[in-house]
């Protein structure tokens, strides 16, 4: 029995590949390359050492995802697929909302008829919009989102929340992750954004690599500890193990529809990231400080204890570490 990886060749999804393969999951990737390219898939084989089967494919496209489940035993699904610039979704809000929804609407209705129950959605902090508490527990008020992606995510939540209220032979687990950053230690694999990077992670590193001349952080004057900007950064490796103990809760328990922060419950401000990228790499990060960004909150970080509890699960890398495989990635 295979797992499904819609969006697999990407950056979430090529670690999650590696980490599902290493617990001796069987996958299959499903991937448009619209925003990864299919030597991801080489890098995957290389640093787990086994092989598995890929389409090149738009996951909208129900014909062929018919094929995919009519050729394989498919025992559940991890969509990592979709659109993530929330910039690109204020300008092109209706590409935002075909791709996103309607792929996952594409995906739920071929499960449907394979009776495949079980499906993980990538869903983001995202939904909790100006946070009611912070850390942030999955019970907190979702909405008040501010960008059609953000949209989409809520969204595909109330959808997932829907179909599992209509049919409870589903089995659900929605992952609201927090920042991932960092990259597999092999350096083979990582995230690779098109064009300037909107996300601070990957700027950092573009800064630090002499390919952009400094970072413009967004506001001092937020109501946090230096006044920058606080998140919660998370390793993607991480991350990734999630998913393995996200799906290893619904083989074994109970059918039901899941929601789990995975955060690490600690926020870093931006400067704290300057600082820490500078430390792990010895290369300097000039900076200017710039007017706020539309749209970003000052803090935004989980409570992750109730992954711990139910699923086991808990970040274990340091922000050392996601500087440090950052830092590796992009030399390579
Ligand atoms: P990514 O862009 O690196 O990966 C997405 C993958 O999906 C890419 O390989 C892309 O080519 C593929 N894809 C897109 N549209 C497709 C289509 N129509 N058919 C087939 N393949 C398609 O993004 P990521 O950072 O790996 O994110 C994975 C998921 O996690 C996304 O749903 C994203 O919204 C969500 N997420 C990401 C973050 C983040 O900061 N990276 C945070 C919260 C949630
Ligand atoms: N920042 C800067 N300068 C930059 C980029 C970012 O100062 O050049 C600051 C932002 O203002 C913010 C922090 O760095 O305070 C983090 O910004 P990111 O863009 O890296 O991340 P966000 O928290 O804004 O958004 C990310 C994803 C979203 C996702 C959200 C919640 O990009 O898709 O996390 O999961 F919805």
């Amino acid at each position: 029995m295979a797992i499904l990886l819609p969006g697999g060749a990407g950056y979430i999804g090529s670690h999650t590949a590696v980490e599902l393969l290493n617990a001796g999951k069987e996958i299959i990737i499903i991937d448009n390359y619209s925003n990864s390219k299919p030597q991801v898939l080489e890098e995957i084989k290389q640093i787990t050492g086994k092989d598995f089967k890929s389409y090149i494919m738009d996951y909208r496209d129900k014909e062929k995802l018919e094929k995919v489940f009519r050729e394989n035993k498919i025992e559940a699904v991890i969509n990592f697929a979709g659109y993530k610039a929330v910039g690109e979704s204020i300008e092109k809000p209706l590409e935002y909302y075909d791709n996103n929804i309607m792929g996952a609407i594409a995906l739920l209705e071929i499960m449907k008829k394979y009776e495949v129950n079980k499906f993980i959605f990538s869903s983001s902090a995202t939904v909790y919009g100006e946070p009611e508490k912070i850390p942030i527990t999955e019970d907190c008020r979702t909405g008040g989102t501010t960008n059609p992606y953000g949209n989409t995510k809520l969204f595909i939540e109330q959808i997932l929340k829907d179909v599992y209220n209509a049919d409870n032979t589903w089995d659900i687990c929605i992952l609201r992750y927090f920042n991932p950053v960092g990259a597999h230690e092999s350096g083979k694999i990582g995230e690779e954004p098109n064009g300037i990077p909107n996300n601070l992670m990957p700027y950092i590193a573009r800064v630090a690599v002499g390919q952009l001349e400094q970072l413009s952080v967004f506001g001092d004057d937020y109501d946090t500890p230096d006044g920058t900007g606080v998140r919660d950064y998370i390793h993607v490796v991480d991350l990734a193990k999630g998913h393995v103990c996200a799906l290893e809760k619904l083989e074994k328990e109970q059918k039901g529809l899941y929601i789990y922060n995975l955060g690490t419950g600690t926020g870093y401000s931006v400067l704290d990231m300057v600082r820490a990228f500078e430390k792990a790499t010895g290369k300097t990060v000039p900076y200017k400080i710039a007017p706020r960004r539309a749209g970003d909150i000052a803090s935004c970080y989980a409570d992750p204890t109730k992954a711990k509890q139910e699923l086991g699960w808990e970040a274990t890398k340091t922000l050392e570490d996601m500087c440090k495989d950052s830092w590796n990635y992009i030399q390579h």
